[in-house]
């Protein structure tokens, strides 16, 4: 009986990883020693390649258990090494792709500092194409997402799901975006928490929304407030696009849990907001001065309110309006996030190889111009084989200033002279 279960779960195994290509190794296998490789090669094989989540998937039909899902993250081993999951850690509902959502296409050239990064939705009857060649959708459908393919000119890119920051940097944009670095401040300048109520304005392509959307999860709002039809379309579509990729491929839903509005904060944001409080708000629009009398309206005492302005000037307007008309607020903080990109690679001859060192490991810090920095090399580490190189990729460029108001219950008499 035993050996008649190990057989029916030999044969489940096999049906679900024949689409990694594994039925050409089994048929080519004397029958007598089939069972053997089934316990010692095959099953090692495949689990030390990239197939960790299909394994998961047969694991899960052979014990018929009642793991419903299984996920990159909470993987366990049995007593058997077969892979398991532990439903309680899960957030992915399968680590290979499914019609219908989002999938990354990479292609990196490492000596040019250059990549193509494509987001598609993944479809049947699709088809990938660029420069580097074509790849139907349906060979990445079912695939692990994290892996090369082949294109149809024989070159390899990397196809992984995309994450919230790639989506907003690739996603169709009419005004220009708030940038993944000044959303990460500007979310901890709010303290935004799950449940809270916050407002946006505007909504201009929905980067910020997103994030917002994500922190304020399942049980909180965000109310994001657009003037232009064109703007809050797209701010709404981009939303949605992402939701939906997300719903098919995680366990946690992404709820809906963002109203968009059309019209002007400064002129209809009373009609429209009327009867809602805030947690928290984010204002990057042109006249942020102009919306302090709606934010005393809305804004909880105690709740931030985080500027995203271009220039110092329009930081002084927001100070001077609080000063010279005593609202309720303080500026707590006037931010600018610098970031700087870094590009780390092993060092090569002009022929391609690579330079070796024999004793530690050794990294030449270069400028960004490729000239050698004034403290050539620094010893990191112990014995290694290669020399890697270190570098800022890009210069830092001033994208905006964040300017952190808390919304008191009265003008701070300190302010008063
Ligand atoms: C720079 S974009 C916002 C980008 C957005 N933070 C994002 O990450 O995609 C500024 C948007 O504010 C909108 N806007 C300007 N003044 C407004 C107002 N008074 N009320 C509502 N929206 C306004 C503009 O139409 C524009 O779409």
């Amino acid at each position: 009986m035993i050996r008649n279960r190990a057989r029916q779960s030999f044969e489940a195994l096999i049906r679900i990883l024949q689409p990694c290509g594994v039925s050409r190794f089994w048929s080519a296998t004397p029958a007598s020693s089939r069972y053997l490789l089934f316990r010692k090669k095959l099953f090692q094989r495949l689990s030390n390649e990239l197939k960790a989540q299909t394994v998961c998937e047969a694991a899960r039909e052979i014990n018929q258990s009642a793991m419903e899902n299984c996920s990159l993250f909470g993987k366990v081993e049995s007593s058997e090494g077969i892979p398991q999951v532990d439903s309680k850690v899960q957030t992915k509902a399968t680590g290979n792709f499914i019609d219908g959502e989002l999938a990354m296409i990479i292609r990196e050239n490492i000596k040019k500092h250059t990549s193509m990064k494509v987001i598609v939705k993944l479809t049947e009857k699709g088809i990938f194409s660029c420069k580097y060649g074509a790849i139907p959708h349906r060979h990445i459908i079912g695939e692990t997402c994290g892996r090369e393919f082949l294109t149809s000119q024989d070159i390899q890119v990397l196809i992984r799901r995309p994450t919230l920051h790639d989506y907003i940097l690739i996603m169709r944009r009419l005004p220009t975006i708030s940038f993944p670095k000044d959303i990460c401040t500007m979310l901890m300048m709010i303290d935004v928490s799950p449940g809270d109520s916050i407002l946006e304005a505007g909504s201009g392509s929905g980067a910020m929304t997103l994030f917002l959307s994500k922190a304020v999860g399942p049980q909180g709002k965000v109310h994001s407030m657009e003037m232009k039809m064109k703007h809050l379309d797209l701010a709404s579509k981009n939303f949605n696009r992402w939701k939906d990729s997300w719903n098919l491929s995680h366990n946690c839903k992404w709820t809906s849990n963002v109203e968009f509005h059309h019209g002007c904060l400064i002129n209809n944001g009373y009609r429209i907001l009327e009867g809602l409080k805030f947690d928290g708000a984010v204002i990057d629009m042109e006249e942020c001065a102009a919306a302090m009398p709606v934010l005393i309206q809305f804004l909880k005492i105690g709740g931030a309110v985080c500027f995203y302005v271009a220039n110092i000037t329009q930081v002084i307007e927001i100070c001077d309006i609080i000063r010279s008309q005593e609202l309720p607020f303080t500026v707590e903080n006037i931010v600018e996030v610098q970031h700087t990109d870094w590009i780390v690679n092993p060092a090569r001859r002009r022929n391609g190889a690579f330079i070796n060192s024999t004793s530690n490991m050794s990294v030449h810090l270069t400028d960004d111009d490729g000239k050698e920095a004034k403290t050539p090399e620094r010893l990191i580490g112990p014995a290694q084989y290669i020399k890697y190189i270190a570098k800022p990729w890009k210069g830092s460029e001033h994208s905006a200033f964040l300017v952190k108001a808390v919304r008191l219950e009265l003008f701070p008499s300190s302010y008063k002279v």
